[in-house]
This record gives structure tokens, sequence and C-alpha cells, in this order.
């Protein structure tokens, strides 16, 4: 029986197959504007169930799937008995008989595994505890367009070692470019930095020197609000400003995967500047997602 493919880490994808991806969504995106028609989603039916709240990703894929030629079903886990105890086991396994995939924000990354384990068709990962892969494909696209080589560029991470930045490690393992990430104490990423092009600082200022992409995320992560005033202490000095761009190399372009806190890890200015490629990045989620689906769904 031949093997379902997920997409739960961009650990589990070669080099050439995320640089397919990003090509794929590239291509997808100028047919949009060209309104080619591609439907390789024609008759299928995608779930996509959310334990955590979203906008981008929410309206990304559901935007996604219909413009593929598909069929999504959004599901809040609170809604479906897998908020009430039903196992995941027995979810994946019945959907699996009337879906074609299943889109799955949630926890603990464990989850996703379990459900992938049972599913006979594919995970896609729309954020766990540990990883925000689509999110990282999408910064990828967005790199590239930008004008910046994604195999030799000069990135950074500034802030929380949360699941953002934690693709953002898988990434640069297996593209190559340089990482380099300032995290407070305390708040390291989960994912080894281990590799010639990765490294992790305690000093913000040396994370951005040279740099040619910073990236930077909340504080607190959805889950961590507990934390909020305790991590802002901790965080303090980690704010994307004029003066950290100060600092950074010629070109440097800003990413955020949004929902921003301003005036917390990143200031207005530096949102709204003409280095922000915030936007661009936000859009370019539906792409790389299409090109995901198509590829393990068509
Ligand atoms: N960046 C991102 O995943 O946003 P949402 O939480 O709005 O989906
Ligand atoms: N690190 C953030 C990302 C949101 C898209 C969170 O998990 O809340």
């Amino acid at each position: 029986m031949k093997k379902t493919r997920h997409f739960l880490s961009l650990a589990d994808y070669s080099r050439e197959e995320m640089v397919q991806l990003i090509e794929r969504a590239s291509e997808l995106k100028q047919g949009l504007k060209t309104k080619a028609v591609t439907r390789p989603l024609e008759g299928k039916s995608v779930g996509i169930i959310f334990e955590k709240p979203s906008t981008r990703t929410r309206v990304s894929f559901h935007v996604g799937v219909l413009q593929l030629g598909g069929h999504a079903i959004l599901m809040n886990s609170k809604d479906i008995q897998l908020g009430r105890g039903e196992p995941i086991r027995d979810t994946a396994r019945v959907l699996s008989r009337y879906l074609d995939a299943i889109v799955i924000r949630t926890f603990g990354h464990e989850n996703l595994e379990e459900f992938a384990k049972w599913s006979t068709i594919p995970i896609i990962n729309g954020l766990s505890d540990l990883l925000h892969p689509c999110q990282i494909l999408g910064d990828l696209l967005t790199a590239r367009e930008a004008g910046l080589d994604i195999f030799t560029m000069k990135a950074s991470w500034i802030g929380d070692g949360n699941n953002v930045a934690n693709s953002w490690i898988n990434a640069a393992k297996k593209i190559g470019f340089s990482l380099k990430l300032a995290c407070p104490e305390g708040y390291d990423p989960a994912i080894s930095v281990d590799g010639d092009n990765l490294t992790l600082v305690r000093d913000p200022f040396a994370a951005a020197e040279g740099s040619n992409l910073i990236s930077t995320d909340v504080w607190s992560s959805m889950g961590q609000e507990s934390e909020t005033e305790v991590r802002k202490q901790h965080f303090r000095g980690f704010q994307v400003n004029r003066e950290i761009m100060s600092r950074a190399g010629k070109p440097c372009y800003v990413l955020h995967c949004l929902p921003a806190h301003r005036g917390e890890e990143i200031t207005d200015e530096v949102m709204e500047s003409p280095q922000s490629l915030i936007w661009e990045q936000a859009e370019n989620r539906l792409h790389v997602q299409k090109a995901i689906l198509e590829f393990l769904v068509a």
C-alpha cells in the first residue's frame, strides 16, 4: 500500500521538494493574476480543524481549497466530538473515509503525529506548539520575491525560540542559508541549533549584524497568555526597531508572521517601513499552501 505523505515538518521534506513547492507557489500566484484555471482539487474535500484561533491560516487555506476547485469544511475542535474527548485515532480513521486531506492547528505536536499515524489521507500542520512549516515556506517565497537568494542569504530571528523559530531552523538546515537567532536565556528553540550555518546568541544586535532578513514574532504564543507579563520583562531589549535595523545588512527586509503586538516585539515604524514585507508575507501563505495541497492531494 502507498504510504500517505503528510506535511507536519519541513524536516520531512528534501531541499529539492521545498524549492519545488516554492517555485510552484510562485507559478500559482502568477496564474491567479492571469486568471489561469487550475482545478486539481475538483471533487475533493479538505477538512480544516482549529484548536486555536486563526485568521490567516483559516482564510488562506479555505480560499486556497476553493481556488483549486475543491470543497473546504472548517471545524472548530469544540464543535466536533474531538473536543469532547473522542480519541484522535478514531477521529482520524473516520475523517479519512470522508475527506481527501486535513489541515490541523493544535497544541501538542504529538497530536498531529497521532493524526498522521492513523489517517490514510494527508495531514497538514496548520501550526502546533512546536512548528509552523506552512509559515516558513511562505516566508521563503517572500524572501525570494524580494530578490534574496534563499540559498546564500543571511537571515536572523530575534525573539522567542518558538514554533515559527523552530521551523526557520528546520528550513535553514535543509536549504543552507545562514540563520542567526537571538533569544533571551530560557527561551531557546526546541529544535537543536547545530550546523555551520546556524548560530544562537543572546544579543539581538549581534543577530542583526549584516542580516538581509530579520524575522520576529510575539513574545507570548497562543497558550502562553498567563506568562505575558513575565515574558515582557525577559524580552526587554528584543524589540525589532530602528536601532536594530541600523545594524542590519543592505538590503535588509523584515518579516513578522502576524498577529503582531505593535510596540512590543516590533515597532509601528518598522512594520510600516519600506523594508517590511509583512503584507506580501501574509498573502504568500495562500500561494504556498495551494502548492502543498496540490502536491499532496491532487
Ligand atoms: N501567521 C498565522 O499563522 O496567522 P493566524 O494565526 O492568523 O493563522
Ligand atoms: N508563535 C505564534 C504564531 C502565531 C501565528 C503562536 O503560536 O501563537
